[in-house]
């Protein structure tokens, strides 16, 4: 069993109520009257403060977060230079509209974007508020740019759920079952290996990548290459499993895209901004993507996104697209001060403890049944669970249930894809805290190990 190797200091998580506690059960029910019920709620949290990867609920329980509010807080929760940065914007400006205005600190950010992107071209950044909105974005530019229909997407792909932006999303039937007719023009295929490959997540059956399906077979009966705008792709997939695919599959990708002049959409609004432990996911694979979409980590838990491109690509003319609220200057002033606690040394940080991570889930690996992959670049890991190490069929009730058992021990984590569990807490997260997230973890696995 793993057992922390240094004794964690930093007194949480301590649970101090029976969960839900008496003022949360409260919300809870206000929650259910007046609250769209449309989110999922993994367990219940009513969260009042937070600072760093601690929070605490509105009963005084702390907790340990390992979720940085779905991989967005990637400087900890109310970093101090972010509260400062913020708190000073809002005594300068708080807002005027970007879509009518001018606003300095849109241009400043812009120039930022466009340095530390991949590819030496100048980029040009559209700002809007969610990673929906930065997809959508994306969607749009690329039919503009190319004067072509049609776009191509994953399985298991989430890019959001906006009109657009869910026609390209293919990872669960609930987020698409009763708001067709979607988008027309969006194929999904399978992501990195063909469909005989697909399921075991595994190129050995018959050797073929996706692509070599897409062009041999997709493209040569359904789709036309010269009608397709964009192929849309997570460099590592978020939602659909934390899948990190290989390098191989990006550069196979790219040759294709470039074959058919075919636009390369990365969408790094879960994986980029330094979270996989470089600042954007597509330099692990070497891709030089035309858009690149964020919006997660930027601003460390302020509403912002950004669709990156090129000049040459940006080609859309004023009154095209426009967001009021898009690049609020508050936002701006987060987005920037995060920036720079990414670049010296929060990066560096998530490399490091993810990799210390790993190589601590890695060792668990053997020793319990029910995990049966573990994966991840930076601080971005998943761990399936299985009920059969050799099949791989999922546990999707046990992977439910372990999520449950961590939270009442104080340890919060999120799900992904039907069985697997993601680690993506702050970019300073510390040894210490790694290791009483671990001795939790493996705590509640052996416990339901046991049954
Ligand atoms: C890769 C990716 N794209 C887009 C989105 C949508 O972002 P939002 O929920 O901010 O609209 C998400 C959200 O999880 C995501 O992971």
């Amino acid at each position: 069993m793993y057992r922390r190797l240094s004794e964690a200091k930093q007194g949480y998580p301590n649970i101090i109520t029976p969960l839900p506690g008496p003022k949360a059960k409260l919300y809870l029910e206000k929650d259910s009257k007046f609250v769209s019920p449309s989110s999922t709620k993994e367990y219940p949290l009513v969260v009042k403060t937070a600072s760093g990867n601690m929070l605490e609920d509105v009963d005084g329980n702390k907790f340990l977060d390992f979720t940085a509010g779905v991989a967005v807080c990637s400087t900890g929760h109310c970093h101090p230079d972010v509260i400062e940065a913020i708190k000073h914007q809002t005594e300068l400006l708080i807002h005027m509209s970007g879509a009518d205005f001018y606003n300095p600190l849109q241009m400043e950010l812009a120039e930022k974007l466009s340095k530390i992107s991949p590819g030496n071209a100048t980029k040009r950044t559209f700002f809007g508020n969610s990673g929906a909105e930065a997809v959508e974005a994306a969607f749009k530019l690329a039919r503009y740019h190319t004067k072509r229909p049609m776009v191509i997407a994953f399985y298991n792909a989430f890019h959001g759920r906006t009109m657009g932006a869910l026609s390209l999303t293919g990872s669960k039937l609930t987020q698409r079952k009763g708001f067709f007719p979607l988008i027309p023009g969006v194929v999904h295929v399978p992501y990195a290996y063909c469909y005989r490959c697909h399921y075991g997540l595994t190129k050995e059956k018959c050797g073929m990548w996706c692509t070599e399906w897409i062009k041999e077979e997709l493209f040569q009966t359904v789709v036309p290459p010269e009608e397709v705008a964009a192929i849309f792709v997570e460099p590592v997939q978020g939602e659909g499993g934390y899948i990190v695919p290989p390098k191989e599959f990006h550069e196979q990708l790219y040759k294709l895209t470039r074959e058919f002049g075919i636009l390369y959409v990365a969408d790094e609004v879960q994986a980029g901004m330094g979270r996989t432990g470089k600042m954007f996911a597509c330099e692990h694979f070497g891709i030089v993507p035309d858009i690149i979409t964020l919006a997660k980590g930027i601003a460390s838990g302020m509403p912002i996104s950004a669709t990156v491109a090129s000049q040459k690509i940006m080609d859309w003319g004023p009154g095209t697209h426009a967001s009021t609220f898009g690049g609020n200057p508050v936002s701006i002033a987060a987005a920037l001060k995060t920036i720079e606690l990414l670049e010296n040394g929060l990066i560096a940080n998530a490399a490091r403890i993810g990799a210390y991570i790993m190589k601590q889930i890695k060792a668990m690996e053997k020793a319990h049944r029910l995990i049966g992959d573990v994966r991840g670049l930076g601080l971005m890991i998943g761990i399936e669970l299985v009920t059969d190490k050799k099949t791989k069929e999922r546990a999707v009730m046990e992977r439910n249930e372990l999520l449950h058992k961590t939270f009442k021990k104080g340890l919060l984590l999120l799900g992904c894809s039907r069985n697997t569990v993601r680690l993506c807490p702050s970019l300073l997260t510390t040894t210490e805290e790694a290791d009483t997230a671990l001795t939790i973890f493996e705590e509640c696995l052996e416990e339901l190990e046991k049954g």
